[in-house]
């Protein structure tokens, strides 16, 4: 599906399906009065008739008949008007659009008076970026392995009234973050028999071909050699060939003085058998979701470029399966990690910390000023948050209170969770320096706690996306489809896209 731009008004936009948002309590005016005047009453008389309210979600359809769109779908936005009620707004028409089999639907983007109330950042460029993302995730559907076809729209064409030229950057901005998503969404839907270590070092060289960004595949051995015991301890069983993949984007413009460095880290388990600490069938049913933190890191650095980020970023996936075999890592096990601490593996299923606890600390060798990692890590962060909302746990609060705005501005939900001393203390070990698993009480916080004693003073941020990186069901906003949903990747663009050079 083309996402398109028109400033045309919405009654004389030619279209099978015209959308217009109409908040609570579902009175017409703006778009919805006029275009009611231009159907002589029709649309008001329906809305009446059918009791629309305007609540969010709710919609009213009427057919025009003799009109340039052929259809008016009513969206109920609600009572809260922001960007991300637009997002969703616009996702629900598109999600119609495919039901009706609508080949073009136009997104009216509700004008500046009805869009107050949720503290968002607003302005006519977030709201027409919102519209026009809300429309590009919804069409999204993995149907690889599907003989009938998707179905989507092929166009939706966003009506924004105002500056034409702002509107297009807006569209083109969405555009990116919509692809990156997408392709994030793919590589967490593809099975773990596709998506393997090597699959992923594969997307890495394809990123790094297109995009001029450097890209280093360390292999096991040459990863063991350079002292990453905790990876290569994750890795032992697996016959699937593990890859620490590097990839490395600068900045054109930096000029003669090095830009700063943020690095991302992503956790790339391609699939998680828990290893001897084996889980259970339901437990493992959907751990090839288990390397969405790699993915969204992957995605992200391939939209660097195009969005002319300012500052050097260095991507980490730390991909590996975890795995049993002989040669598999057994409870009780004692490995020494890239930093130097040593850690008994008292439990093979919390591998994501010792995975990422490797690539925390090779972040902070290669000199990063920063370091946001993404992990599908604990069941406890899920049981705290639900199923739509990531954790957040840091060192460093201006990183977080930056990554909150970043989140905010996409419309991830994302929460903090505290670092108290005592995560740490529970994560000591009793004959090594660290204990990889202390049983479930704050399990999201200790796991963090652990990893952060790979990160020496470096400002770090952990966000824990066990919940939002994959959807079970239809539950969550209408522009997330079940399966991977590409969690991270616009938070982690939005970051970049505004952090400071240097
Ligand atoms: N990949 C899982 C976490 C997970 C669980 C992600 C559910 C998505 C949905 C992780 O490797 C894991 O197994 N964590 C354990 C840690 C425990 C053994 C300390 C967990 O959360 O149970
Ligand atoms: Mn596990
Ligand atoms: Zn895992």
């Amino acid at each position: 599906m083309r996402v398109t731009t028109a400033d045309t008004l919405p009654h004389a936009t030619p279209c099978d399906l015209l959308a217009l948002a109409v908040p609570e309590p579902g009175t017409l005016d703006g778009d919805a009065a006029a275009v009611d005047r231009h159907l002589g009453g029709r649309l008001g008389e329906a809305a009446r008739a059918d009791a629309f309210t305007g609540k969010r979600g709710r919609t009213l359809l009427l057919h025009t008949l003799d009109s340039p769109f052929r259809r008016v779908l009513l969206v109920g936005t609600g009572r809260d008007h922001g960007p991300e009620a637009v997002r969703r707004y616009s996702a629900v028409a598109v999600r119609a659009a495919r039901d009706l089999r609508a080949a073009r639907v136009a997104v009216a983007v509700p004008l500046e008076d009805t869009a107050r109330g949720t503290g968002e950042a607003d302005s006519a460029g977030e709201r027409v970026r919102a519209a026009a993302e809300g429309a590009g995730l919804a069409a999204y559907r993995f149907d690889r392995y599907r003989s009938q076809d998707n179905g989507a729209p092929d166009e939706a064409v966003v009506l924004a009234r105002g500056d034409a030229a702002a509107a297009a950057r807006a569209v083109r901005q969405a555009d990116i973050a919509v692809a990156a998503t997408s392709r994030a969404r793919d590589l967490v839907n593809e099975p773990a028999n596709v998506v393997t270590p090597a699959a992923l070092a594969q997307v890495a060289r394809e990123i790094a071909s297109r995009d001029g960004l450097d890209c280093r595949i360390i292999e096991l051995d040459e990863a063991r050699e350079m002292g990453m015991g905790l990876f290569a301890a994750v890795a032992a069983a697996s016959s699937q060939p593990a890859k620490f993949i590097v990839l490395d984007y600068r900045p054109p413009q930096a000029g003669t003085q090095a830009a700063r460095t943020v690095a991302l880290a992503g956790k790339g388990i391609t699939f998680d058998s828990g290893g001897l600490s084996i889980k259970t069938a339901g437990g493992m049913a959907t751990m090839k979701s288990d390397m969405a933190g790699a993915a969204a890191v992957l995605a992200a650095m391939g939209a660097l470029r195009e969005l002319a980020v300012p500052v050097r970023v260095l991507g980490i996936a730390a991909a590996t399966e975890n795995m049993i075999s002989g040669h598999a890592t057994r409870p009780g096990d004692i490995v020494r990690g890239l930093g130097g601490k040593t850690v008994e593996i008292n439990n093979t299923d919390a591998e994501g910390r010792l995975v990422l606890a490797d690539a925390l600390a090779f972040a902070v060798r290669d000199g990063a000023a920063e370091i946001i990692d993404l992990a599908t890590l604990t069941g406890s962060c899920v049981v705290a948050l639900g199923d739509h909302t990531a954790g957040l746990m840091t060192n460093d609060q201006p990183l977080a209170d930056r990554l909150l705005r970043a989140a905010g501005a996409a419309g991830e939900q994302l929460w903090q969770l505290p670092m108290y001393e005592e995560f740490t203390e529970a994560m000591r070990g009793e004959i090594s320096d660290l204990k990889n698993s202390a049983g479930r009480e704050g399990g999201a916080e200790r796991a963090a706690a652990f990893m952060g004693e790979f990160v020496g003073g470096t400002p770090w941020a952990h966000l824990d996306i066990a919940g939002p990186a994959f959807a079970e069901d239809r539950k969550g906003p209408p522009y997330v489809p079940p399966g991977g949903t590409g969690y991270g990747v616009r938070t982690l663009l939005r970051y970049l896209e505004s952090a400071p050079g240097r």
